[in-house]
Order: C-alpha cells, then structure tokens, then sequence
C-alpha cells in the first residue's frame, strides 16, 4: 500500500493525487484521501483505481493546505469503498490512513466497541482512529494521543494521521514499514516511498522504526516512542523526479526492458576492477568491500527472497556452487521464517529484495540475525542484503548490502532489477572463488571479460527481439495454458519466464526444468499449449533439445530461446527467439530478455493494465 501527506501553503488534494500517482504501483485496488476543512474532516474514498478518486475529487470544493491519502493493497477485508483508507473515528474528528498489519486490532475492536465506538469496516486499521479519539480524552495534544495510541498496537506499521481539532498538525508514525518525510519550503511532505515526494523536495529524512514526528507548517519534531524529542538531519535524495517518468515508452515495464545494458554497465563500473590482474599480484577482481572475516572458513550459503528476487537467488545457488563450491540454499522467505534450517557454523545468509521492503524477507532475516545474537563476531557480520535500494528497512538490519544501481522501478513485474541482481551474484561468486581459489585467475579474469560484453549484447537482443516478440504475442490472444522448460543455469529463468507471463497477461504458465516435464506437465501438452524451450550450447543443450522433442511430439508448438539457428534446434522450434552466443554461465542475463518482451507485448497485446496487474503489488510489506 502506498501512503502520502501534506502539510503547508498549497491546496492539499492535489499533491496528494499526484504523490498517489507515484505510489499506484504499490497497490491500487482502492484509494482515497482526506483533509481538515472549516474544522472538519473531509473523507473521499474510491473503489479501483486512482482515476475513480480523482473524478469523485472534483466535486469538492475544499482550499485544504493539510491531507493524508492512502492507495491500498488489500489484506483485511475486500477491496470495497467502505474498507479504503482514510479511516475515521466515530465522531468522524481523526483520520487515519496505514501500510501494514495491526495484529491486536481484533482484541482493540471490542474493547472500544464496548465504550461505544462504532465500526464500518473489515479493517485492522479502523481501531486506530477509534483508539486515538478514545485516549485524546484525557492527553493533553494530539501528538500524545497519537503515541500513547501506538503503544497499544502490535504488528509492523507506518501511520499517518490528522484531526479535525488540531488543522495545523500532521503526524506520522513508523514501526517495521516505511515512512519518510520530506522538507520543502514552509510545506512537509511524508510518504512510504520517495517517488511520491520527488517532484516537490529532494530533502528528506527516513524515519526509523519506533520514531513518530509531528509535522506543522513550521517545522517538524521526531520523539521516539517514549516520548522523548530526537535530533535529525535530513539528507539530500539521489533521484531526479525524470526517473519516475516514462520518457515516451508506452509503459513504464518496457522502458525498464530497455534500461537493463545500462543497469549492467552500472554494476560492471562498481563492482568489477579494470586494472589487468594477473601472475603472482592477483587480487580479488571484484569490490564488494565485505570484510575479511567474511570469507574465513565460510562453508554454506542460505539465501531468503520472495518472488523474482527468489529466482535471481537460484541463478546465485549455480553461480555460487559452481564456481566458488559453496553449498548453497535457496529458501522461500515465507517458509524459511517459520521452518528455518538448524543453525550451523560458518553459514552465510543471504537476503535478496529489490525493494528491501518485503515483509517475510525482512523477517527471515530478522529471525537469523536473532539467533546469531551472542555467538562469535564473524557469525554475526555473515549476513548480506542484496537490494537496490540500500535506504530501505533490509539496510538498517543487515550489516553488509550489495547495492544493485539498477535505479527506480516502478512497473510492477520486475526486470532491471532482477539483472541486476544477477550481477550481484557473479561479484559476489567470483568474489568468494578467488579467496576460495576454486577456479584458476584467468578463468575468473575471463568470465568477466564475458560480462563486459553483456551490455552490447543485450542491445543487440532487443533489436532483434522487440518486431520478433510482438508478431508472435499476436498469435496467443486466446492461449490460456504456457509451458517454460530449461536445464541448469537457465531452469530459474524458465520460471522467471512463466511468472512474467502470469502475472502481466493473467494467461496460466508453468516453468519446469526440462527433464522433469515427462514426469508430470507432460500430461498438460497437446496443440492448444505452447512450450518454450530456453536451449543454450553448454552442459545440458542436447538434452533440452530432447526435452523440446517430447513436447513437439504431443503436438504443442515450440518456442526456442537459443543462439543456435540450424542443425537439430533450426528444425524442431516452430519459432525461435534467437539470442547472442555467449558462455552458457553468462547466458541467463541474455535469455530472460526475449521472455521479458514476450511476456510484456502478450499483455500489451491484450490491452491490459501492463505496469499495474491485477491483485499484485509492488513490494508485498505485510507477512
Ligand atoms: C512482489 C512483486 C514481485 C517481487 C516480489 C519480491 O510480489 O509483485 O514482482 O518479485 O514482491 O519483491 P522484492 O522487493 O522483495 O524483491
């Protein structure tokens, strides 16, 4: 869900429109806003998208200068009008608007009920108003209210909220959800996520948990939860509001399609040396600035993510058992959190989030770092964040970050930032294969000669892919079945592919490693359902070729992802999505662009709503 405040000089609804605008990625089934007017609160809410609350909006005629809106993403209770954000208080004097879980808000429902509040939702967040109004009764401003409010919560929230009886205050609340506030002149501004600010201010301060600030025309004031006044600077925001904008693209997915060289050149510059590194005087060719301690007598890897970011976990298992020989496994984050594996020594845990934001991610980790807690210095530094955005809630708890530079993303299906992950899981196996010396210097030396090639290859893909993939989206306008096969390196990007496809075109599809379809999706197979292959020369190409046989022998049409037009592949694939030759440990960063497009021009094709799917958002910030 995406949150946005505004307190200051300027008509209110407006900014926190255009700020919802920016947040819409984060979920949109239902928006609204509210602002104090003439010593009332005014609340509009609108089911679906932004548009609907936008043209509900103009029927008002408010000059408010202070406002909170909400777009959410549902959890408790439908996507209805009545359980959109802003919630009031009975009296309709407090509105309320929250990202998160309260997890007491049932026990908190009867209690108030019982003093006579009344609610008219299904949401947790309706307690909070109620529950401030219930303690203004005897705080001395609404700030106390607000906190000692906060004190009776549990769960993981950032809040914001204002009151009819205090029109000049805003105040916002964070506890294990994001909530940055932004400084302008003689205007604040407060937001989960910055895009909703940038057009206004650069200047901002992320909260932290068990912080809430108070917010005036004239300043703002940060109290811990006790009470007490903190001290903070606000920091200047490396993100220009162009990058929030989709520069001519018709979606912000597909301009994020083609972004993807540049984001690999990003982290070629960062993390990987230039200088010649060869003979005796070799060094680590990757700069990943972990500390030492961090490679001593490391012997297993478990990494945690969600999603995409699940996926680019799997290509890092390959990378990081292949190359540096360390075990490594991939968990769900979701399930990690509550069926951890049993701790061992010398185990590093690896989070991936593009976000950082992810709810069970951030508590998988948050359960690691727990029971690390007392044990030997390097246990506790061997926890590494891999996000691209190091500001995030993953960077405050983590020690070490691989930032991934892939800049904002704002289409819902991850692209960029997925590559870039892969990029940060070749630094960091090539990283731990020379201080593991697994595989010889100017093996290592040529794998990254073979990913500075990477960014021209890309680009040649797209120009290739981009007439390619349209032409052939036409032809699946009635599909409602795909089958995604690869081998080895490419199995995850079959399962990116799938998910890719799901979740922007709504069509049903199933990545599956290539051997294991005749064990089960073969079942699936006949003309109706098409089958892509990736089949990439390398360890398992001939065998995915028969794979490919097995599927074109049940009818389905074949879809081939491979450089290799003639021979066997130039026969079997009814089309092919030709990519560049490269060696197959590189070829996923290239295979997953024409699945990317392909997904992208269905969808597109489709007429659907490409960069905000349905059901979906973009950083899931509840468990
Ligand atoms: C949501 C998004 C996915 C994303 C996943 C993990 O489900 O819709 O696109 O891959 O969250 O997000 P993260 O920010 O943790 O990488």
């Amino acid at each position: 869900c995406g949150i946005v405040g505004y307190i200051g000089t300027q008509a209110a609804t407006e900014i926190l429109l255009s700020g919802l605008e920016k947040l819409e990625y984060r979920g949109y089934d239902s928006a609204g806003v509210a602002t104090v007017w003439e010593g009332d609160v005014h609340c509009v809410r609108a089911k679906g998208k932004l548009h609907n609350l936008r043209s509900k909006l103009e029927q008002l005629a408010t000059q408010s200068q202070i406002g909170i809106g909400h777009t959410r993403w549902a959890t408790h209770g439908k996507p209805e009008e009545h359980n959109a954000h802003p919630h009031l208080d009975t009296a309709r004097r407090i509105a309320v608007v929250q990202n998160g879980i309260i997890e007491n808000y049932r026990e908190l429902r009867e209690e108030l009920k019982q003093k006579g509040y009344e609610f008219r939702s299904e949401t947790d967040t309706e307690v909070i108003p109620n529950l401030i109004a219930e303690l203004s009764k005897n705080a001395d401003s609404f700030l106390e209210a607000v906190r000692q409010a906060v004190s009776h919560l549990q769960g993981g929230f950032a809040i914001a909220a204002i009151s009819a009886d205090y029109p000049d205050e805003l105040i916002v609340v964070r506890q294990q959800a994001p909530l940055v506030i932004g400084f302008g002149q003689g205007e604040f501004f407060c937001a989960s996520d910055t895009p909703a600010i940038v057009a206004h201010t650069r200047a901002v301060l992320p909260l932290e948990n068990g912080e809430i600030a108070r917010l005036t025309p004239l300043g703002v004031e940060i109290y811990n939860f006790a009470g007490d006044r903190l001290k903070k600077q606000p920091r200047l925001l490396n993100l220009s509001p162009t990058m929030v904008e989709k520069q001519g693209f018709k979606h912000f997915m597909l301009k994020e399609i083609y972004e993807q060289p540049g984001v690999v050149r990003a982290s070629l510059e960062a993390y990987f040396n230039t200088e010649v590194n060869s003979g005796e005087s070799f060094q680590s060719p990757v700069k990943l600035g972990l500390p030492e301690q961090f490679y001593a007598d490391l012997e297993q890897i478990h990494i945690v993510a969600c999603g995409t970011s699940w996926h680019a976990a799997l290509i890092g298992k390959y990378l990081l058992e292949q190359l540096a020989g360390i075990s490594t496994q991939v968990h769900y984050a979701s399930e990690y959190r509550y069926a951890p594996s049993p701790p061992t020594a010398n185990t590093l845990i690896i989070g991936v989030t593009q976000s950082g934001e992810t709810a069970d991610t951030l508590a998988a980790l948050a359960m690691e770092k727990e029971r690390r807690q007392g044990k030997e210095a390097k246990y506790q530094a061997r926890l590494l964040g891999i996000t691209n955005r190091p500001e995030s809630s993953l960077g405050h708890l983590v020690p070490h970050i691989i930032n991934t530079l892939a800049g904002i993303e704002i289409g819902v299906a991850a692209t960029k930032t997925f590559v870039a992950q892969l990029m940060a899981f070749y630094a960091l196996a090539i990283d731990l294969a020379y201080h593991r010396q697994t595989v010889a210097p100017d093996k290592l030396a040529d794998i990254i000669q073979g990913l500075r090639q990477i960014p021209k290859e890309i680009e040649a893909t797209l120009e290739s892919q981009e007439k390619l993939t349209e032409h052939l989206a036409h032809e699946f306008a009635e599909t409602q079945d795909f089958i995604f096969l690869g081998r080895g390196i490419n199995f995850p990007i079959a399962l990116e592919g799938a998910l890719k496809l799901k979740e922007i075109s709504y069509i049903h599809a199933e990545g599956y490693p290539a051997g294991e379809m005749k064990h089960g999706p073969i079942a699936l197979l006949d003309a109706k359902v098409p089958v892509v292959a990736i089949a990439f020369p390398g360890t398992v190409y001939e065998k995915v070729i028969s794979n490919a046989q097995e599927a074109k022998a049940r009818d389905s049409r074949l879809i081939g992802v491979t450089p290799v037009s003639d021979g066997e592949a130039g026969e079997i694939f009814n089309d092919l999505l030709p990519v560049s030759s490269v060696d197959e440990l590189l070829s996923p960063i290239l295979t997953v662009v024409p699945l990317q497009l392909l997904a992208y021009h269905i969808a597109a094709r489709r007429g659907l709503d490409v960069d905000q799917p349905r059901n979906l958002a973009k950083s899931v910030t509840v468990e």
